[in-house]
C-alpha cells in the first residue's frame, strides 16, 4: 500500500512510525515531512496547506490512503478534496473541522446540546467586549475566534490584562481575521486532561488519556507554547471521570455533530478541565494533539492503520482498539528562546535509542548529511515504562543524550502527574 501523510512535525513522525509497523505498507510519503522524518518516509516538498498540490501528488502516485494530521489542511477541506479525487483519507470533512477552527461554533454547539463548558459570550464589537469584562471582573479568559496556533488565548488575572488582550485582538490585528470575533469566558480551575478519541461518527473510542505542559518554563511559568512535553496516562482522569466524560461529553458531542449535519470522522480531541463541578470542555481539536500523540501512539497495541481505515469506513464498532497499561513520557527539546525568538540551523546529533525509546523529530532539516534545527520545537524525546516514574526518567535519559547546544527542555515534565500519584 501507498500511504500519504500530510504534515511535518513530531506528531506526524509518531503517526508515520506507527503506520510503518503494518506489513502491508510499502511506501509512506510525507508532505512536507522534515529532515528527521526523512529516515522513515519519503518527504516531498509540498506544503501542508497546498491542497491542490497534495491532491495532485496523491492522484499521480495513486496513493491508497491519506492521513491528514494538522488543523489547517483539515479546515481547508483537504479530506473532501482527496475524496473527490477518489482517495480515502483519515480526518474530518471541512464542515466538521469547524469544531476546532471556530471557537464560536464550538461554544454554540456545547450550549445548544448541554455539553459542560465554561460560560461565555461572543463579541464582534470591541466596546461591548470591554464593557462585558468590566461587569464580569477578573480572572477571565479572552480567546480569538479562529486558529491562532494555540496562542490566541489570554487567561487574564486582572481586568486591565483582559482589556489589553481584547484591544490587541480586535484593534491591533495581531491575529488577523482570527481576532475579529472574540469569545470571552468564565475562568475555570482544575487539572487539565487531554483525551484523543477515534470516532467514525457513531462509535467513540477514547485513547489513553494524557497531560500536556503548555508553558515554556518549569513550574508552569513563562509564555504559552504549542506544548513542551506530555505524559500518559493522566492520573487525574480516573475511571469515574472517564465514565462521566463518555456520558456527558464524548457521546453527546458526536451526536450533536450528527444532528447538525456535520458528522465527524477522524480523531476528535477533547481538551478537558476537571473542575469541582465535574469535567468541562476547554477546547475541541479536530485532529491528533501535538505532543500528545507522541505519548499516546507508543502505548497503542492495535495496528494504527487498521483502526484509521475502520474510522474512515464507519466500522469502528467492530474494530479492536487496545492500549497497553504502561506509561509514556515525551520531553520536548526546543530552540533556546522559543516561543518568542530563536534561531534555526543549529547542529543536532541524535543518540542511538533502545527498546521503548523514540525520538520524534518536530523541526529539523537535513543539509549535507547533517541534521540542523529548523523551528521552535525540535525533538520529542519519548520513553515507555512500566510506571510513570520509569517513563519520565527514560525520556530525560534520551533528551540528555541528544547533542543540541542551542536546545532547552523543561526539567519538570511529569512532575505534577507523579505528585498526584503519590497522594
Ligand atoms: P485553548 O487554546 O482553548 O486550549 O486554551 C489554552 C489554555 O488556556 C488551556 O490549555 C488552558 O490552560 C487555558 N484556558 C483556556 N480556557 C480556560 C478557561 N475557561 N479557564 C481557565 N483556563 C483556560
Ligand atoms: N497539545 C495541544 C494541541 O495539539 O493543540
Amino acid at each position: 500500500m501507498k500511504i500519504l501523510v500530510v504534515g511535518g512535525g513530531g506528531r506526524e513522525h509518531a503517526i508515520i512510525k506507527a503506520i510503518r509497523k503494518n506489513p502491508a505498507v510499502d511506501v509512506i510519503y510525507a508532505l512536507p515531512g522534515n529532515g528527521g522524518i526523512a529516515a522513515d518516509a519519503v518527504c516531498v516538498p509540498v506544503s501542508a496547506t497546498d491542497i491542490g498540490g497534495i491532491v495532485a501528488f496523491a492522484a499521480e502516485k495513486k496513493v491508497d490512503y491519506a492521513i491528514v494530521a494538522p488543523d489547517d489542511p483539515l479546515a481547508l477541506g483537504c479530506v473532501d478534496e482527496l475524496e473527490k479525487a477518489g482517495i480515502p483519507a483519515f480526518g474530518p470533512h471541512k464542515n466538521a473541522a469547524v469544531i476546532e477552527s471556530s471557537k464560536a461554533f464550538a461554544k454554540a454547539l456545547m450550549k445548544k446540546y448541554h455539553i459542560p463548558t465554561a460560560r461565555y459570550r461572543t463579541f464582534t464589537r470591541m466596546e461591548e467586549a470591554l464593557a462585558y469584562v468590566d461587569r464580569e471582573g477578573a480572572p477571565i479568559v479572552v480567546k480569538a475566534d479562529g486558529l491562532a496556533l494555540g496562542k490566541g488565548v489570554t487567561v487574564a488575572m486582572t481586568v486591565e490584562e483582559a482589556k489589553t488582550a481584547i484591544r490587541e485582538m480586535m484593534e491591533g490585528g495581531r491575529f488577523g481575521a482570527s481576532g475579529s470575533t472574540v469569545v470571552i469566558e468564565e475562568y475555570l480551575e482544575g487539572p487539565e486532561v487531554s483525551v484523543l478519541s477515534f470516532t467514525d461518527g457513531n462509535t467513540v473510542v477514547p485513547m489513553v488519556s494524557s497531560m500536556d505542559h503548555k508553558r515554556a518554563g518549569d513550574n508552569d511559568t513563562g509564555p504559552n507554547t504549542g506544548g513542551m512535553g506530555t505524559v500518559a496516562p493522566n492520573p487525574f482522569y480516573t475511571p469515574e471521570i472517564a465514565e462521566r466524560c463518555m456520558r456527558e461529553i464524548f457521546l453527546p458531542t458526536v451526536k450533536a455533530m450528527n444532528a447538525e449535519g456535520r458528522p465527524f470522522r477522524g480523531c476528535l480531541y477533547f481538551g478537558l478541565m476537571i473542575t469541582k463541578d465535574g469535567p468541562k470542555v476547554i477546547e475541541y481539536n479536530c485532529r491528533f494533539g501535538d505532543p500528545e500523540t507522541q505519548v499516546v501512539l507508543p502505548l497503542l497495541e492495535s495496528d494504527l492503520l487498521t483502526v484509521m481505515r475502520a474510522v474512515t469506513e464507519g466500522r469502528l464498532a467492530d474494530t479492536e482498539v487496545k492500549f497497553s497499561d504502561k506509561s509514556a513520557c515525551c520531553v520536548v527539546l526546543a530552540s533556546k528562546g522559543y516561543p518568542v525568538q530563536y534561531k534555526s540551523g543549529c547542529p543536532i546529533t541524535l543518540p542511538k535509542t533502545g527498546e521503548g525509546r523514540e525520538i520524534y523529530v518536530a523541526g529539523a532539516e537535513r543539509r549535507d548529511g547533517k541534521l540542523l534545527s529548523h523551528g521552535g520545537r525540535v525533538l520529542g524525546c519519548t520513553a515507555v515504562g512500566d510506571t510513570l516514574e520509569e517513563a519520565v526518567a527514560g525520556a530525560y535519559g534520551v533528551a540528555d543524550a541528544v547533542r543540541f547546544e542551542n536546545g532547552f527542555c523543561r526539567r519538570d515534565i511529569g512532575k505534577r502527574a507523579l505528585d498526584a500519584l503519590k497522594k
